[in-house]
């Protein structure tokens, strides 16, 4: 194969590239990676219900977002240490959101400075993983803020790192010469995210943080309605259901699954995002369908950044976006908002 066609053929050649640790690293998830297969195998149980002759001559995947608008419901996931995927890593990436235009969601663990990321026109989002020195996270914050981005997500489903069994089998370890220059102002740029995250953080920290932004602040790795619910009266402008890729806690349901019980609980009062296991245009109708206002995507954009740098990662987004207009067209259903339980069987 040398031209990609689906998002799953760039990970195939990026698994042909990469340094096989490094490949374990992106690919693999927690423990048995139960909840990862199930991320893919709960979409794949969704049936769909199509109606016909209906007017679909323009499809519309146009939406909005807290005050952002989209041309189509696809961002970027944080993924960290982008410069093991290609030498010019989130800058990189942030070139590819830049020409799809998309909303590129960088990690606090990212290999490139928020500000050079930004100095590519890229629409941000950045990822909080919380400090233990709450001063390096306001540092972050307010230098995010200046750099231009444009919300926040803090990450709340990794207190601890998952059991990693498969990229520890493979003897995956960061380089000790890798920039993580968000990191760097605590000293473990050699340490791994668990040290740095294991502080403790509670709903108390969520009140804090908002306390030091203005920007909307979304919870990142929401499974729980009872946790949604909360997430409203800690004041969160959005919610993003996600179980971090299956990386973290094995077993936990697959984001699909948990999606509906935490739309009831939020009923619309604030935008709710998936990510895990979205690898077709039918993915994002059922989220959407589901609850969720828009997806994000992790590993298919972090292959194919591997495979072709920016070019890949816009390719990647173009391909998603296509399956998704296509998708809506044999479904008879032209918009977005035409987008409701009523396409599910
Ligand atoms: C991640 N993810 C992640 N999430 C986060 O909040 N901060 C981070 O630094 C990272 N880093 C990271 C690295 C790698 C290699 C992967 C694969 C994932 C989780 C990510 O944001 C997202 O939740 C999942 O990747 C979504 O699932 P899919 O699209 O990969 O199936």
């Amino acid at each position: 194969m040398t031209e990609p066609v689906t998002l799953d053929d760039f990970e195939a050649l990026a698994r042909e590239r990469l340094p096989h640790m490094t490949y374990e690293f992106i690919a693999g998830g927690a423990a048995d990676e139960v909840t990862l297969r199930w991320n893919r195998e709960a979409f794949e149980r969704i049936v769909l219900r199509p109606r016909v002759l209906e007017d679909i001559s323009r499809i519309d995947t146009a939406t909005r977002i807290l005050d952002e608008s989209l041309t189509f419901p696809i961002l970027l996931a944080p993924v960290a240490y982008q410069r093991l995927m290609h030498p010019d890593g989130e800058i990189e990436a942030g070139r590819g959101a830049a020409s799809a235009g998309a909303i590129y969601v960088m990690s606090t663990a990212s290999t490139c400075a928020i500000e050079d990321v930004a100095a590519t026109g890229a629409r941000i989002w950045m990822q909080i993983y919380l400090q233990g020195d709450r001063g390096v996270t306001r540092d972050l914050v307010q230098r995010a803020e200046r750099a231009g981005t444009r919300a926040l997500c803090l990450t709340v489903d990794t207190p601890v790192l998952g059991t990693r069994n498969r990229q520890k089998r493979a003897g995956f370890a960061i380089p000790p010469d890798l920039p993580t220059p968000h990191l760097d102002a605590i000293g473990r740029s050699r340490l791994s995210v668990v040290s740095a995250t294991r502080e403790p953080i509670t709903w108390r920290d969520v009140d804090w943080l908002r306390s030091q932004t203005k920007l909307p602040l979304l919870l990142k790795g929401i499974l729980d309605p009872e946790d949604a619910r909360l997430a409203m009266e800690h004041g969160a402008a959005g919610l993003i259901v996600s179980n971090h890729g299956g990386r973290n806690l094995d077993t936990v349901p697959a984001t699909i699954d948990a999606l509906p019980a935490i739309a009831d609980a939020i009923a619309g009062r604030c935008p709710i995002l998936l990510d895990g296991g979205i690898r077709r245009g039918t993915d994002i109708v059922k989220a959407i369908a589901l609850g969720a206002a828009a997806v994000l995507i992790g590993r298919p954009y972090a292959f194919a950044l591997a495979v072709a740098g920016a070019a890949g990662v816009q390719q990647a987004i173009a391909i998603l976006r296509e399956e998704l207009e296509t998708a809506m067209a044999l479904l008879g259903r032209r918009s977005i908002s035409a987008i409701d339980r009523s396409v599910i069987r």
